[in-house]
């Protein structure tokens, strides 16, 4: 069999690639132990609205001083629809859907989970700068995705 020398470095390259990406993944994962905010903890999506985690979705604050966001996503709103939080406090979101697969992204920041049935998606973030962010459903999950939206309120003073 015959094998051009440009086929073979296209088959190089591609190998190289290949291991490059892989490389940053394996490196990110282990180095600085990135994973996706989800697939951490279980709970049965049937039960989410009655489970003690879930069951009085809002803000509050622990007794460091961070904050802590409970959010259910489902068709086709999160609840609560308007989330209030300080700036400049470790902010700590924590999903889940009582239905399909949503998205929960905070355009204008780094906070972006998708939020799978099931499973508890957590990410910790902090916001510098006060104002109103538009909260967005980024997986589509149905006729009314466009629609499933919310707003997260940064303030400068305290905690509510
Ligand atoms: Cu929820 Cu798209």
């Amino acid at each position: 069999m015959h094998v051009d020398l440009y086929e073979k470095i296209w088959m190089g390259l591609a190998v190289l690639m290949i291991a490059a990406f892989l490389g940053s993944i394996t490196y990110g994962a282990f180095a600085f132990a990135s994973h996706p905010p989800s697939h951490v903890e279980t709970i049965d999506p049937k039960l989410v609205r009655t489970d003690a985690r879930f069951a009085t979705p809002g803000v509050s604050t622990r007794p460091d001083g961070s904050v802590q966001v409970v959010v259910l996503a489902q068709m086709f709103s999160f609840q609560p629809a308007e989330i209030r939080v300080p700036a400049h406090v470790p902010v700590t979101f924590r999903l889940t859907s009582a239905d399909v697969i949503h998205g929960f992204a905070i355009v204008g920041s780094n906070g972006n989970t998708m939020v799978v049935p099931g499973y508890v998606s957590q990410f910790t973030t902090e916001f510098a700068r006060p104002g109103d962010y538009l909260i967005v459903c980024n997986e589509f999950c149905g006729l009314g995705h466009h629609v499933m939206s919310g707003k997260l309120i940064v303030t400068e003073e305290e905690a509510p």
